[in-house]
């Protein structure tokens, strides 16, 4: 057919759309394509009306990123999972389809990553929604605000950002429920390899899968994880609001996907170990990790997480520091590199003050226990001595 054409439309056309395969590649292909093909008009009407499976616009959906959908919602347990371009994006869609809007309320645990703050403090608030931020570990000062707000959603982090808190999920559930609100849990810190939150009574689970999901440092992504009922809304607030997952980095999330129980396997050892040799170092003050025995969520992480430990992420103050010698610690390590994400097979170190809690206010964060010398490690697969061995390093080396 292009033979005889002109080389302006032989260009464009040639080598695309061949014969349908007739065999399967064993992994799943990045389907870049942002148009689809079908026989019959009637089939792209169908697909457009919800009767017939298949793709229209990467809006609606596209194969590559259905394909790392459907591998979060088998591993979370969950009916269905909307992927997003970015974690945020998967929040502020949560928290849309649970039902926030003018007027409404919200109930937040106060220390979560920045971000997820900011956005309920400053774009909900704006929105006339009434946001209240709580002791999350606290349930009796939960049950008081949720009894006097009578939230239509209530949002926490199953182990949280950067204090390590652990969220009691069934407890919350069980609160939130009788109220008539619904539970986000971002299960971002303990991964599906830890924790399964819908089995426990939230009714969305959030990940950043930029973390541990995607695990090599190479992608930004988000995900939902939910009811067929929930996900359908999800999916058609998406075509509007547009935060989707593009497919190459749905490729990736899918293939780090693969390896996260290996390297669960490996952070949860590896920040064991760390915890165990910074809570010994006298530099440092205090150390907060669900796997020591002095955590105050110790007991109930082991509850909820079962055998497999308590995850990979480790936050500690060092003793007398503020900025200056936190930042020439950070300057001293040379394996664990000081860059803004976590989760990576990378060991990872942050300083919450000037980065991830930048923009939450210096009172809340005073109040929540985000001090001046707190730092943040992100425990990484290497071999843990030699983890050991750079942080020892660096405490000897920086300033006092
Ligand atoms: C617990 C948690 N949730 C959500 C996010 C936001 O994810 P993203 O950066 O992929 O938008 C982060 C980012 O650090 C996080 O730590």
């Amino acid at each position: 057919m292009l033979r005889n054409k002109s080389v302006f439309t032989q260009a464009v056309h040639a080598g695309e759309r061949g014969p349908r395969p007739d065999f399967d590649p064993v992994s799943t292909p990045i389907h870049p394509s942002v148009g689809y093909l079908y026989d019959e008009m009637d089939d792209l009407d169908g697909v457009f009306a919800g009767e017939r499976s298949g793709y229209v616009y990467p809006r609606y959906g596209s194969p590559t990123v259905t394909a790392f959908e459907q591998a979060v919602a088998v591993l979370e347990g969950a009916e269905d999972a909307v992927a997003f371009a970015s974690g945020m994006a998967a929040i502020h869609a949560a928290l849309l389809g649970a039902g926030l809007r003018g007027g409404t309320a919200v109930v937040s645990a106060a220390d979560v990553y920045g971000a997820s703050y900011s956005l309920l403090d400053k774009i909900f608030t704006a929105q006339g929604i009434r946001v209240r931020f709580v002791d999350i570990t606290d349930l009796d000062q939960v049950a008081a605000v949720v009894a006097s707000e009578q939230p239509a959603a209530m949002h926490c982090e199953i182990v949280s950002n950067p204090l390590l808190k652990v969220a009691d999920v069934p407890a919350l559930a069980e609160i939130a429920h009788a109220a008539g609100a619904l539970l986000l849990v971002d299960n971002t810190f303990a991964s599906p390899y830890l924790f399964h939150p819908l089995e426990h009574g939230a009714d969305y689970v959030i990940h950043s899968a930029t973390k541990y999901l995607g695990g090599h440092g190479d992608v930004m992504a988000g995900v939902v994880a939910c009811s067929a009922v929930r996900g359908r809304d999800l999916r058609e607030r998406q075509k509007l609001l547009g935060a989707n997952l593009g497919p190459q980095e749905a490729w990736l999330a899918l293939r780090g996907l693969k390896t996260l129980p290996l390297r669960m396997r490996q952070h949860c050892a590896n920040a064991k170990t760390v915890a165990e040799w910074l809570a010994a170092h006298p530099a440092v003050a205090h150390v907060n990790y669900p796997g020591l025995p002095n955590h105050p969520q110790h007991h109930l992480a082991a509850r909820l997480f079962g055998e497999r430990g308590f995850g990979g992420m480790v936050s500690f103050d060092l003793r007398g520091a503020g900025q200056t010698q936190v930042f020439s610690f950070m300057e001293a390590l040379e394996l664990v590199l000081p860059a803004t994400t976590l989760g990576d097979v990378y060991s990872l170190t942050l300083y919450p003050a000037h980065s991830s809690h930048r923009y939450v206010p210096p009172e809340v964060r005073a109040a929540l226990g985000i001090g001046d010398g707190l730092v943040r490690l992100s425990v990484g697969i290497e071999d843990a001595g030699d983890i050991i061995a750079d942080l020892a390093q660096a405490l000897e080396r920086m300033t006092r």
